[in-house]
This record gives C-alpha cells, sequence and structure tokens, in this order.
C-alpha cells in the first residue's frame, strides 16, 4: 500500500521542520499542513534568500508540487493573504498549485482579541501566545460554533455576524476593550482572496492521491512538546501536533502512514512561559541563543536556550513512531569544548528516565558530558568529512534514542543538510 510521510517537530517547537520539507519536496509529489496555524513560522533559506511561512507548506519552492492545506489547520484570511500575495510578488504564484480544505477552521479577528483576553485573564500564569487566535480558534471547532472555509461560499455574512456576536459578549464579558475594526477590513478582504483558490474536501483528494501512488509528505508545526495532550499542558498550543495529528488532521487513516521522520535541535529552546528543565541562564544559554540566532520568526520573541533533553525525545520519539531522526543546528555547538545531554530527570530526589505527568520545578536534569567536536562543519557536505567527536555524539544519541539519524543540518541554507550514506 502506498504510504505517507509525516514530518514533525520534537521539543518545543522551531527545529527547522519547513529547511528540511523544502529540502525533501523534490522526493515527492504533495506537500501538506495538518495542524496548527499562523503561529508557526517556517523559515526556508536558498540562493541567498529567506522566506518565512505561516499558513503556507514549505513545499512551495521546489518544483510544482501540489501543496495542501487540511482540515486540522485553522486559517487566518488576512495573514493568508499577506502571506501569499508576498510569495506572489516574489514569483511564486500559488492559486493553482495550492489546495485548501473547507473544512479548515477560520480565524476570526474576534479570535484575535480572545486570545489577547485570555493571556491578560491569566496575568503571571499566561501560557505567553503568538496572540493569533489560535486557542480560541480551536475552542470554537471543539465547542462546535466555529466557522469553517466552507462558509464562505453561501450565507457567509450571516453565519459571521452571529458568531462574532458571540464573541463580543465573551470579551464584554471579560471587561475586555479592543477594536477590530481595522483588521476585519483586511480579513473580509481576506475571505474574497480565498476565493481564488481551489477549496477542496481534501480527504477526499489527499486518499485519491494515495491511491493513485503519490508520495505525500505532511508538515507538522509546532511539536511534540506543545502537543495539547502529550505537551507540558497547560503551556501548549491548541492542537495534536504529534504524528496522529496528521490522521485526523488531514483524513488519513493509520495504517497508511509510512516514515515519521522526528527532527530535533542538537540542544534545546522553548518560546513562551512554561517549564523546561534543561533551561539555562548563564553565559553558555547567552552562547546558544546567539550562535543560533534563536529569535522566533513570526513573533521575533528570544528564544530560551538549553541543553539537548533526551527524557523528553525519548518520549516524543514513543508517543509519534518516529522511524527516522533528523538532527538540525550542529552548527551551534561547533565552538563548544564539552556539550551536555539530560540523560535522566531527578524527582523528588529520584532519578527516572520517564517523562513525568507535569514538568515543574521538582524535575532536575541529571546530565551526561560529551566532547565537544571544536570543528567549523558549515560547510562540510558528506559524512566522511564528519570529526570524530561529532560521528560520536550521533552515535551516544541513536543509542540512547534507538532510532537512525537520517539527515544532519549544519546551517540554514538548503545546501548545507548533510543525508547520511550509510543509512540509504
Ligand atoms: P521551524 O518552525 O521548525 O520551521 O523552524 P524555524 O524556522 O522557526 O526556526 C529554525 C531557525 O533555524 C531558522 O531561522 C532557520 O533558518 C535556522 N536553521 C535551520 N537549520 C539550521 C542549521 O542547521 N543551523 C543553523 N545555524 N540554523 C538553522
Ligand atoms: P513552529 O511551527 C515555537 C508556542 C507559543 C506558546 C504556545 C501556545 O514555528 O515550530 P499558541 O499561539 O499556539 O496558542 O501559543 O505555543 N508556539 C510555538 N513555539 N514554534 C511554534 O511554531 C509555535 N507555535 C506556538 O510560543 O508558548
Ligand atoms: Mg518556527
Amino acid at each position: 500500500m502506498n504510504k505517507v510521510d509525516v514530518l514533525l517537530g520534537l521539543q518545543w517547537g522551531d527545529e527547522g521542520k519547513g529547511k528540511v520539507i523544502d529540502v525533501l519536496t523534490p522526493d515527492y509529489d504533495v506537500v501538506t499542513r495538518f495542524q496548527g496555524g499562523p503561529n508557526a513560522g517556517h523559515t526556508l533559506e536558498f540562493d541567498g534568500q529567506k522566506y518565512v511561512l505561516r499558513s503556507i507548506p514549505s513545499g512551495i519552492f521546489q518544483g510544482n508540487k501540489v501543496n495542501i492545506i487540511g482540515n486540522g489547520v485553522v486559517l487566518d484570511p488576512a495573514l493568508f493573504k499577506a502571506e501569499a500575495e508576498a510569495l506572489s510578488a516574489s514569483g511564486h504564484d500559488l492559486t493553482k498549485r495550492l489546495y485548501i480544505s473547507k473544512k479548515a477552521h477560520l480565524i476570526m479577528p474576534t479570535h484575535r482579541a480572545l486570545d489577547a483576553a485570555n493571556e491578560a485573564a491569566k496575568g503571571d500564569a499566561k501560557v505567553g501566545t503568538t496572540g493569533k487566535g489560535i486557542g480560541p480558534t480551536y475552542t470554537d471547532k471543539v465547542s462546535r460554533n466555529g466557522l469553517r472555509v466552507g462558509d464562505i461560499l453561501e450565507n457567509f455574512e450571516q453565519k459571521y455576524a452571529k458568531a462574532k456576536q458571540r464573541h463580543e459578549e465573551m470579551l464584554r464579558a471579560m471587561n475586555f476593550s479592543y477594536d477590530v475594526t481595522e483588521i476585519e477590513k483586511e480579513w473580509m478582504a481576506g475571505i474574497e482572496y480565498l476565493k481564488k483558490f481551489n477549496l477542496i474536501d481534501s480527504e477526499h483528494v489527499i486518499n485519491g492521491l494515495i491511491d493513485e501512488g503519490k508520495a505525500v509528505l505532511c508538515e507538522g508545526a509546532q511539536g511534540t512538546m506543545l502537543d495539547v495532550d502529550f505537551g507540558s499542558y497547560p503551556f501548549v498550543t491548541s492542537s495534536n501536533t504529534i504524528c496522529a495529528g496528521a490522521c485526523t488532521g488531514l483524513g488519513v487513516a493509520p495504517n497508511k502512514i509510512g516514515d515519521v521522520y522526528g527532527i530535533f535541535k542538537a540542544y534545546c529552546t522553548r518560546v513562551g512561559s512554561g517549564p523546561f528543565p534543561t533551561e539555562l541562564f548563564d553565559e553558555t544559554g547567552e552562547t546558544l541563543c546567539n550562535n543560533g540566532h534563536e529569535f522566533g520568526s513570526v513573533t521575533g520573541r528570544r528564544r530560551r536556550c538549553g541543553w539537548i533533553d533526551l527524557v523528553a525525545l525519548k518520549y516524543a520519539v514513543m508517543i509519534n513512531g518516529v522511524t527516522k531522526l533528523i538532527m538540525m543546528k550542529s552548527d551551534v555547538l561547533d565552538n563548544f569544548d564539552t556539550i551536555k545531554a539530560c540523560v535522566a530527570y531527578k524527582v523528588n530526589g529520584v532519578e527516572t528516565d520517564e517523562f513525568p505527568y507535569e514538568l515543574n520545578d521538582r524535575v532536575e536534569p541529571v546530565y551526561k558530558e560529551l566532547p565537544g567536536w571544536k570543528t567549523n562543519m558549515t560547510k562540510m557536505k558528506k559524512e566522511s568529512e564528519f570529526p570524530q567527536a561529532f560521528n560520536d555524539y550521533l552515535d551516544f544519541l541513536e543509542d540512547e534514542l534507538n532510532v537512525p539519524i537520517k539527515i544532519v543540518s549544519v546551517g540554514p541554507d538548503r545546501e548545507q543538510t548533510i543525508v547520511r550514506y550509510r543509512l540509504d
């Protein structure tokens, strides 16, 4: 049976998913997003150009591939229009090869206001969301009050007015002041713009493509530690970012999932609030942030940095059924004398390598120290050039995680990607 492959983040997002989706696209006919929305920021660099994609799949730059925004995605028409128009201005017209599920939910301007109101109400306990209305939109989906892309084709104004009124009542009850007049205009223009695209019943289209033998790659957004069920709840996003999310977010049956590419940084980052056991508050953390340019691609927020966490990674490998690993940003560690990896947690003084119910202040990382490779790897093209200490680091990770590391990334550019030949 022809199967679809999934690529997803194993940490707290920003692992480099966009870059690798772009690198892998030539091997596929179709690239799809299955969850999340414009909270994502997927960066691609090639030919001296940099692009940040938010709702549009990262398969749009390599050939005339079909790209699909699946039913599990939440779409903001205003942001989508801005993103698609910017791409069109740079010579990438998408109207003929980008398909959008009619079942994807619409992020309304009042969802953004509700996102801000919810955060304000939480005070110090705020999630640190991207402010894009993600949580309120998924809340409306689950409470059966949402508007879907398919709704724009008939009696939309009435449906919109009703949903907006509901939100206004909620905002009033929260005593939250806001003004959506300006963004509402852009948003309505976005609704008209959406009509230029192929609005489809994506589950039929995708399954049809699978039956035709087409190679389909699903692009995850966020990361496993931000999954609403398995992440560091409540400091998570509002969708299932894990592999199972590709099934519900596209209408692909579980037995049609093929390879699961799990992507991680050689260290670890997180944006927004919430626990992060291996976070560094010292000079090393500062160096990781500076070397890795760890600032959010969407919000510009400084990313918190720390050592790789193998307890969390093992958990992510298990939850997703990862078959191939991809390690990113190894170049950021090129100058380190030693590198640490968290191999266990100490919880109330007891050591465990099992990911706990809750990551709280009582969870302390237990580290193993490894020698650094002290070599500039950014121009390397093949595995045979890797320094011994780097190979030792890869072997150590593979032993711990029990999954082969198939791809290593040594810089942000498309070309700075090494597929390990011994695994081909
Ligand atoms: P995504 O959300 O998972 O697609 O990741 P982001 O694009 O938000 O963040 C990854 C950042 O790291 C981007 O700025 C990329 O250009 C950059 N990047 C990707 N791979 C590498 C790498 O191997 N080395 C370095 N130094 N930067 C990388
Ligand atoms: P990509 O796809 C990193 C984080 C936010 C916040 C939490 C909830 O680029 O990896 P939300 O706006 O989703 O309600 O915010 O999730 N977050 C991300 N962090 N990368 C992302 O996407 C993220 N999308 C959301 O910072 O902590
Ligand atoms: Mg990102």
